[in-house]
């Protein structure tokens, strides 16, 4: 589970795209701005993007059926997380993209075991 956070623009979708061609995904990425979620199989895994911007409330996340996403993916980025703040499942990664004159600075925090495993490995 990783958590995407940043301004608008700051470059969420972007690192999401940057993943998902790392992986050998060939196809059109688009932000998940009106829809909250795409699905992705890339590199034997099942991916999530989600964007939450757009996300009210918990009556939401239930008829959504979101809850069933986090079982059967085996990496969620979720752009906008503090929007279902206390409906996701906790991070293992956080990744905080910022704004710079020329490009952007990201900052990696691992949560988890898990998410420190994957820093390890970088
Ligand atoms: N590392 C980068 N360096 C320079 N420009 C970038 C970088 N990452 C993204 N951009 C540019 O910033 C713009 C916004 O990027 P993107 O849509 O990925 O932002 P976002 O964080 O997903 O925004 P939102 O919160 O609205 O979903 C795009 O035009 C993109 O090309
Ligand atoms: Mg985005």
């Amino acid at each position: 589970m990783i958590y995407l956070h940043g301004d608008l623009g700051a470059g969420k979708t972007t690192l999401v795209r940057g993943v998902l061609r790392a992986l050998g995904f060939a196809g059109r990425v688009k932000s998940p701005t009106y829809t909250l979620v795409e699905h992705y199989e890339a590199g034997g895994l099942h991916l999530r993007h989600f964007d939450l911007y757009r996300f009210r409330d918990a009556e939401e996340w239930e008829s959504s059926g979101f809850r069933d996403e986090f079982d059967r993916c085996n990496i969620c980025l979720v752009e906008w997380p503090q929007q279902a703040a206390g409906l996701l499942p906790a991070a293992d990664l956080t990744l905080d993209l910022q704004i710079l004159p020329h490009g952007r600075a990201l900052t990696f925090h691992a949560n988890s075991d898990t998410g420190q495993e994957c820093l390890n490995d970088l």
